[in-house]
């Protein structure tokens, strides 16, 4: 490295230790990069940024930083006339000299990608600012031009319909997460360096211990066809009384570099058949993950151009959910993968597509405001089903309060369920492939819980744990009594050829509780905040007993994490959680 360009920039940043400065180096350093095409003096300013920014030791300034330079740049680029090849050299060697994804994600998701960024750019006054403060919400980058905003949420309190006494119990089926990858090869490289491994594309595994196993595999990979046709088969024998299932997103894998219109639309209908197959007459209730698209995490508005538009994957949907849903849903299903649907009187099923909050869905950068109006229509959903006397489950991918769902729709979604928790007995998620759960309390009361989201695990095993499914056991208002989950320990099935399923926990006898009310929920919260085996008992079950993840050390601030996580519905920094006496 030159010695006097250290030195100066070393003096720059010694002297004025604001990150604004190395953020104007950075700036000068790239726009010679687009001149001339010489990328070492980037590289350097890069090493620099992250090791002086050592203020947080998460690195978050220094992500904020370079997410800014290189999305101005970008942007400034565009408008002066750099066509779209330029652009995507660019942003693909960025990505590639930050380190940002593996190359072949860069390359491949860069370009399926780039149309949508671009319409983006040339039809909104987009900022660095705004794209980074949205896409890197969790590293709490900011942009001081946000202007928040509102639905419009019913005057009056909730209806409180949901009765304690429960006399008949029916079965409910949670399956989510099932990322499955047509290239899965057992024996393949499961250590690859690549975002996603165990692929027939992945060469020769180094050693035994990398080499895919017949069922999954630990590492970055995702599902075979043959173990999600186990867990089919394991449900089916086990539990061939469910009253109905429901499947909370993410069919397609994680090779996000690699997906099409065409693979995504077949690989959804063969899972969407198999449902057909397993489940029979009994009605599967489907929503959509953040996978499901192409390019994968994008929601545009519904009046983008055609080849940016994503109403094929709306028209997919709309046919084979309908196996199960009546016809009357298509109509919400075409705007935006959502609908309300009354499964008898007095009951009633929405299922939500809450992937557009997710901060990787480019399309918020272009307008965040409640995309798809999805959001006043839940809203409006609730204030009829009030009127009706109607108990709701909401079926949603992303769980609230997520790190990254964008905290301007987290915050609306918050509201409505405050508005109405009272006739709603229960949420449903998937995403984190976590069996963890969110627990909502009245507005500044700490001791009166109003309703409870549970998420479903996951199918797939990425990344280290086992695949699971769950059951939910309900009253005659679909509240909840109890619910189980159901797994195996993966590396004893690779390693005796049959996965060997169990019943990991019942949650009510396993946390020793009398019922599962709200009430009980906060009793337990208050129990956990002072024992914490209570919490590793609640992580072992999170992640299906992993040897592998369990294996792993953990000490007291990862444990409080845990609790504050379960109250957080609503994501800023700090957390807003109730924390108890747990960190006081
Ligand atoms: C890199 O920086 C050094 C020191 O400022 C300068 O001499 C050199 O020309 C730069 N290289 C490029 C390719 O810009
Ligand atoms: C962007 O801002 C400029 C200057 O304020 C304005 O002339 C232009 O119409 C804006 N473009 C869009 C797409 O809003
Ligand atoms: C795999 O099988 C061998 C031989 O039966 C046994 O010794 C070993 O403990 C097994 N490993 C696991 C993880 O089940
Ligand atoms: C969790 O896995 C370990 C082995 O990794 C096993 O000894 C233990 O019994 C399992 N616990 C439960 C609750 O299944
Ligand atoms: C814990 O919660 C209390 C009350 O909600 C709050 O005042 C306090 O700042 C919280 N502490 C932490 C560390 O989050
Ligand atoms: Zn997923
Ligand atoms: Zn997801």
């Amino acid at each position: 490295m030159n010695i006097f360009f250290k030195a100066s920039l070393v003096i720059l940043f010694v002297t004025n230790t604001k990150s604004s400065d190395l953020s104007e180096v950075l700036q000068e350093e790239i726009t010679k990069y687009v001149e001339n095409g010489e990328s070492a003096n980037v590289t350097k300013v890069i090493e620099l940024l992250f090791d002086s920014l050592k203020d947080d030791h998460t690195n978050n300034n220094a992500y904020c930083v370079s997410c800014r330079v290189v999305a101005n740049t970008a942007i400034a680029m565009r408008k002066s006339g750099a066509d779209k090849p330029t652009l995507g050299d660019f942003i693909t060697n960025m990505c590639k000299l930050f380190s940002f994804s593996g190359a072949k994600t860069c390359e491949g998701l860069i370009d399926i990608s780039l149309n949508s960024w671009l319409y983006i750019i040339d039809n909104k006054n987009v900022t660095g600012e705004r794209i980074c403060s949205i896409r890197l919400q969790k590293r709490n980058c900011q942009d001081f031009t946000y202007v928040p905003w509102n639905i419009n949420i019913p005057e009056g309190k909730s209806k409180i319909l949901l009765k304690d006494n429960i006399v008949q119990v029916k079965k409910i089926l949670q399956l989510t997460d099932v990322h499955y990858d047509p290239l899965y090869k057992p024996g393949s490289n499961a250590n690859c360096g690549e975002s996603v491994c165990c692929e027939t594309v992945n060469g020769i595994p180094r050693s035994i211990d990398d080499a895919a196993g017949y069922w999954g595999d630990y590492h970055v990979c995702d599902m075979p066809w043959h173990s999600i046709q186990n867990v089919m088969e394991d449900i089916r024998n086990k539990h061939p009384d469910i009253e109905r299932v429901y499947f909370t997103g993410d069919i397609i894998g994680h090779q996000t570099w690699a997906t099409s219109v065409e693979g995504n639309s077949k690989t959804i209908r063969t899972f969407m058949q198999n449902m057909k197959q397993t489940f029979g007459d009994t009605p599967v209730y489907p929503i959509l993950g953040n996978h499901e698209p192409h390019p994968v995490d994008l929601f545009p508005p519904l009046d983008t151009e055609e080849d940016i538009s994503m109403q094929w994957l709306y028209e997919v949907i709309a046919e084979e959910w309908t196996q199960w849903l009546p016809k009357e849903t298509k109509k919400t299903i075409r705007k935006g993968g959502y609908y309300s649907v009354l499964v008898k009187p007095g009951f009633r099923i929405i299922g939500i597509n809450s992937n557009v909050c997710f901060t990787n869905n480019a399309w918020l950068v272009f307008d965040d405001r409640d995309p798809l109006g999805q959001l006043q229509w839940l809203a409006d959903e609730l204030f009829e089903a009030e009127k009706n006397d109607e108990v709701v489950h909401i079926l949603s991918h992303v769980p609230p309060g997520d790190d990254e769902c964008m905290t301007q729709w987290s915050h609306e979604f918050k509201r409505i369920i405050e508005r109405f928790h009272g006739i709603i007995s229960g949420q449903f998620n998937g995403h984190t492939h976590l069996d963890e759960l969110k627990v909502f309390y009245a507005p500044n009361d700490n001791d009166r819980v109003i309703n409870v989201a549970f998420n479903g695990g996951s199918v797939t095993t990425f990344v280290g744990f086992n695949p699971n499914y769950k059951i939910y056991y309900v009253g005659e208002q679909n509240q909840m009594v109890d619910y189980e989950l159901w797994t195996y320990d993966l590396l004893q099935a690779n390693n005796n050829t049959t996965p060997n399923w169990y019943k990991l926990y019942s949650f009510k006898k396993d946390f020793k509780l009398e019922d599962l009310n709200f009430n009980s929920f906060h009793n337990l919260l208050k129990r956990m905040s002072v024992d914490d085996s209570l919490l590793e008992k609640y992580q072992r079950f999170r992640v299906r007993n992993s040897s592998i993840i369990m294996q792993q050390p953990y000490d007291k601030e990862f444990l409080n994490n845990l609790h504050c996580d379960i109250t957080s519905v609503e994501y800023k920094i700090p957390k807003q959680c109730k924390n108890f006496s747990r960190l006081s």
